[in-house]
């Protein structure tokens, strides 16, 4: 949605002019799946499509809320703790809460939001309207001074404390800092990060949405963080000079010496990261080499981890990455947190038609419903528009 028609929602909805406009994008993940939460890697960048909200400061405390896309509107007060029902403005009550807590003066405010980012694609909906939300508080109320990487942890912890889900820091991070052109390597364990420019002269990433709603509220997702942290405290007992925080700090040695003590469902589950953690250094090498059969190649090991040991694809999932590997593209694997969701592929320039094609015939011949296309534009993080 462009600037001028946001402006006009928000006079339809909310009465008046709004002061200001932001803009946050979703992201795509190149490599590093369910590592951030375990001190690991992630590769992500910001995509073109995103969340949008038209902002005006209300002298009240109470935020008066309009989501475009829901056609739903509700208002609830700064000072009381529960605040309001539906999720949609959870998020945005819970960042607030948030960004209160990390010394803003936050105060009432009008808002109508809306956003281009498909629902529950894996492509991070939730934390584009966190970024927009972190980032239009932190400007208007607290003059800029917090910093960009704890506006991404004000909306990680919105997840965690107002919506239930025990997220990495991945995607609130992906959407504040995303450059046009550009992934990021984030060490998630040392908050470190490198922009790698994007412009593969004979490739091109593509996802492909299955359309089976993701949905990490109440999901399996949290289980599977807390397989891992088991690990984590059967290493710690055995080895307690380690004093692990996260699988990051443990090798594949420290793993064989506890697989027999721990349920081998958690161990399964371990392995994979510790393979993907390496598996995103292997492609930041070969990135560097401009080498992308390795990168492919790499992806492709991805998926069949997330599929086989960290249990989080599904039929459909499934279905597409063989597509995509019958079709030859170089690599496929699914994106985000699982269960649903959208498949990443990068795909030679020469096999794109053929590719896009195809996979659309034969899902939609198996599941009697087309899955969609979606060509990967890497775009900027959070931002004032206006
Ligand atoms: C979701 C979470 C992220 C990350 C991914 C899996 O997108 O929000 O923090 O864990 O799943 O890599």
């Amino acid at each position: 949605m462009d600037i001028q028609t946001i402006r006009e929602k928000f006079t339809k909805h909310l009465g008046g002019e709004a002061t200001a406009v932001y803009a946050s994008p979703g992201r795509i993940n190149l490599i590093g799946e369910h590592t951030d939460y375990n001190g690991g890697f992630v590769f992500p960048g910001a995509v073109e499509q995103g969340m949008i909200c038209a902002f005006r400061p209300n002298g009240t405390r109470v935020i008066r809320a309009y989501s475009v896309d829901l056609k739903d509107y509700d208002e609830f007060s700064l000072d009381n703790p529960a605040g309001p029902h539906a999720s949609h403005f959870r998020y945005v009550f819970g960042v607030a809460c948030e960004m209160k807590k990390r010394g803003v003066d936050v105060q009432g405010f009008d808002t109508a939001f809306a956003g281009d980012v498909p629902l529950g694609a894996g492509m991070s909906s939730s934390a584009a309207l966190e970024s927009t939300f972190a980032f239009a508080i932190n400007d208007q109320f607290g003059d800029n001074k917090v910093e960009k990487m704890e506006l991404a942890k004000a909306g990680q912890a919105t997840e965690h404390n107002y919506i239930g889900v025990n997220c990495g820091i991945m995607d609130q991070f992906a959407s504040v800092f995303g450059k046009k052109g550009h992934l990021m390597r984030l060490d998630c364990r040392s908050g470190e990060f490198e922009y790698f420019p994007w412009n593969p002269k004979e490739y091109r990433l593509v996802l492909i949405n299955s359309r089976v709603k993701h949905e990490l509220v109440g999901s399996p997702y949290n289980d599977r963080r807390r397989s891992c942290e088991n690990v984590v405290a059967a290493i710690n007992a055995k080895f307690p000079e380690l004093k692990a925080e996260t699988l990051r700090d443990c090798t594949w040695d420290h793993l064989e010496a506890v697989k027999d003590t721990c349920d081998p469902v958690d161990i399964k589950r371990a392995k994979f990261v510790l393979g993907e953690v390496d598996r995103v250094l292997a492609v930041s090498d070969a990135l560097e080499r401009g080498d992308y059969e390795t990168v492919g190649q790499k992806m492709y090991e991805t998926h069949y981890g997330l599929s086989r040991d960290y249990e989080v694809s599904c039929e459909e999932l499934d279905f597409l990455n063989d597509v995509a590997f019958d079709c030859g593209v170089t690599g496929s694997r699914i994106m985000g947190g699982g269960f649903g969701g959208c498949t990443i592929n990068l795909v030679r320039n020469n096999l794109y038609e053929l590719f896009t094609t195809t996979v659309v015939e034969r899902f939609a011949e198996k599941y009697g419903k087309k899955p969609v296309v979606i060509p990967v534009v890497i775009g900027d993080g959070s931002r004032r528009l206006a």
